[in-house]
């Protein structure tokens, strides 16, 4: 019994310094506002896809367009120009579909008014929130591996 409790022991420990290794992702140097920026956009889509879902469970379709479109390419627009020269081509792509998405959801929610649709699409364009945080996570110090986009660091300034 001890022998297999202790057996158990090794195998968690072992899974749990993989689990530490596995953290693959691209790091995105960003200056403290461009970060704030972007998880503050963030926050927006977590509780705008919250909205959607709680307007889902009483079939208010009205109301899930009208949480769903603050989500969509308006939104995209405003932070483009600001990101556009720091954010690399795949993420800006990723996000913007994932705009494009939300608008359509708007857009069917109001034409179609099927719940099962939106839930559907719904969890389509999340597997976009997924995937791009499966690739990449934001850190605010300039690496000695990326000189180039460290140096923008040195024209920020703070508001
Ligand atoms: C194009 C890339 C991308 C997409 C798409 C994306 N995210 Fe993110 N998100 C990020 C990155 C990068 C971070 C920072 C992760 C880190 O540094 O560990 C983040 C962080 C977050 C956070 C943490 C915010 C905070 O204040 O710390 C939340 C919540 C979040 N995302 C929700 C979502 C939701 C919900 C969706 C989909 C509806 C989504 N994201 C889609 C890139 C993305």
């Amino acid at each position: 019994m001890r022998k297999i409790r202790r057996i158990i022991v090794c195998l968690l420990i072992s899974t749990s310094a993989v689990a530490a290794d596995a953290d693959n992702r691209q790091t995105l140097i960003l200056s403290e506002a461009q970060r704030d920026h972007v998880l503050e956009e963030m926050r927006a889509l977590l509780s705008g896809t919250r909205n959607i879902l709680m307007a889902l469970s009483t079939d208010d379709m009205a109301s899930v367009a009208q949480s769903a479109r603050p989500l969509g390419l308006g939104m995209a627009h405003k932070a483009e120009d600001h990101f556009k020269s720091v954010l690399p081509k795949e993420f800006m792509q990723l996000g913007m579909s994932l705009h494009q998405d939300f608008d359509q959801i708007a857009a069917d929610a109001e034409s179609r008014k099927d719940p099962k649709l939106t839930l559907r699409q719904l969890s389509d364009a999340m597997s976009k929130c997924v995937a791009c945080h499966d690739t990449y996570r934001i850190g605010t110090t300039p690496s000695s591996e990326q000189p180039a986009q460290a140096q923008k660091h040195e024209h920020h300034h703070h508001h």
